[in-house]
């Protein structure tokens, strides 16, 4: 049986990872300190899959209990999702995000080195391209990110790339996200913001829930068909069933390979909305407000490279992933302090 580490495998792509992983037929061991997620989405993916997997509640910087997991297990592979990821408040709390993210993953490949464990698949993130004049985006669009948490995802990108080139037994994916949006099928797990979301998908919920009177639209006058901000939204079961190729791929190899996760497609804000209110059946409340600072008029994905190297493809699209959305909405309305 082939035995993974998951570090933020209790977080909501994390969560979503753990249970394909389970289904796939991987031992999972996951090693998060629980600062944005709550260890009930654990015991929800063990009711999902009817597997065990096993939970070590710490922190990815701490030298010793890392040292001791990687003796406890003879991992085969990390799938390091642990990490730091709200924009604002990154440029808030630039120290904290380059320690957690940064530091954080020095640690993580340390203590892999050492324990000659030398198969990483890393969550970075479309944010690493920056303002690009075009779409889609493929990777070899240069990159140059605008804000801290970006800095610290390209900052983990180039240490990484360095180990690459510095020991050749290395075997590294670095999958570069999209907007990962949506919840599992069944309704259990999903993406539960610990205050007032950031993103679209979890707000339009929240409105569409009650817990929220009104969603702002952050511009109306981009140079796009509606004028509202064009994203590449991707189902979050798709995103992981990435992770999965990327790990069959690393099996054949060695080096630092950097793929797109995205679906290729690019949806208006104004979409979003439509699509949410046919899937949940109620109306969104918005109002048209200023452009957010620092966001791109459109982004999205070519998903080429992953398509033919990763043999994968995102299959959900825009309807399903609201209803999904809505499913786990409805079934936790307060995230997972519904019990
Ligand atoms: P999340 O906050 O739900 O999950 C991250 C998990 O990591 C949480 O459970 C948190 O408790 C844990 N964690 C954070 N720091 C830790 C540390 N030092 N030690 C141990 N555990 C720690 O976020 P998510 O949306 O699931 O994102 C997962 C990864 O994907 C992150 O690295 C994020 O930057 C990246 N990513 C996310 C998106 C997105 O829109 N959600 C987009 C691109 C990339
Ligand atoms: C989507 C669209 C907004 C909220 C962010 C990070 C990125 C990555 C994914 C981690 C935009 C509009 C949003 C609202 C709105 N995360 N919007 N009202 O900004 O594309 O990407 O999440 O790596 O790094 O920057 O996603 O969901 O915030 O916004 O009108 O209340 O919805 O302007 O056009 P974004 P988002």
């Amino acid at each position: 049986m082939t035995e993974v580490l998951v570090t933020g495998g209790a977080g909501y792509i994390g969560s979503h990872m753990c249970v394909e992983l389970l289904q796939a037929g991987y031992d999972v061991v996951v090693a998060d300190n629980l600062s944005n997620s709550s260890a009930r989405s654990l015991q929800a993916v063990q009711r999902i899959t009817q597997k065990p997997l096993s939970f070590v509640e710490m922190d990815i910087r701490d030298e010793e209990r890392l040292a001791a997991l990687f003796r406890s297990h003879r991992f085969d592979a990390v799938l390091h999702f642990a990490g730091l990821k709200a924009v604002a408040e990154s440029v808030a709390e630039p120290l904290r995000y380059y320690d957690n993210n940064v530091n954080g993953t020095l640690r993580l490949v340390e203590a892999m080195s050492s324990a000659g464990v030398k198969t990483l698949v890393f969550s970075s993130s479309a944010t690493v391209y920056g303002t690009q004049e075009r779409v889609p985006i493929d990777e070899s669009a240069g990159t140059a990110p605008t804000n801290p948490y970006g800095r610290t995802k390209l900052q983990v990108e180039q240490l990484l790339h360095d180990l690459g080139d510095a020991d050749a037994q290395w075997r590294i994916s670095l999958l570069r996200y999209f907007n990962p949006v949506g919840a599992h099928p069944s309704g259990e797990i999903g993406e539960d913001p610990n205050d007032i979301p950031n993103n679209l998908m979890p707000y339009i919920a929240q409105v569409a829930i009650g817990r929220l009177p009104c969603l702002r639209v952050f511009g109306d006058d981009y140079a796009t068909a509606d004028g509202t901000g064009v994203r590449d939204y991707i189902h979050v079961v798709d995103l992981v069933n990435g992770h999965l190729r990327a790990l069959d791929y690393l099996q054949a190899n060695t080096g630092v390979a950097v793929h797109n996760l995205g679906s290729g497609r690019g949806h208006s804000v104004l979409e979003v909305i439509a699509a949410f209110e046919r899937a949940s059946g109620r109306p969104i409340a918005h109002e048209v407000v200023a452009r957010r600072p620092g966001d791109v008029a459109r982004s999205f994905a070519d998903p080429g490279k992953a398509n033919r190297e990763l043999n994968w493809t995102a299959t959900h699209d825009l309807e399903r992933i609201c209803q999904d959305a809505w499913k786990w909405q409805t079934r936790h309305p307060d995230g997972y302090r519904t019990a």
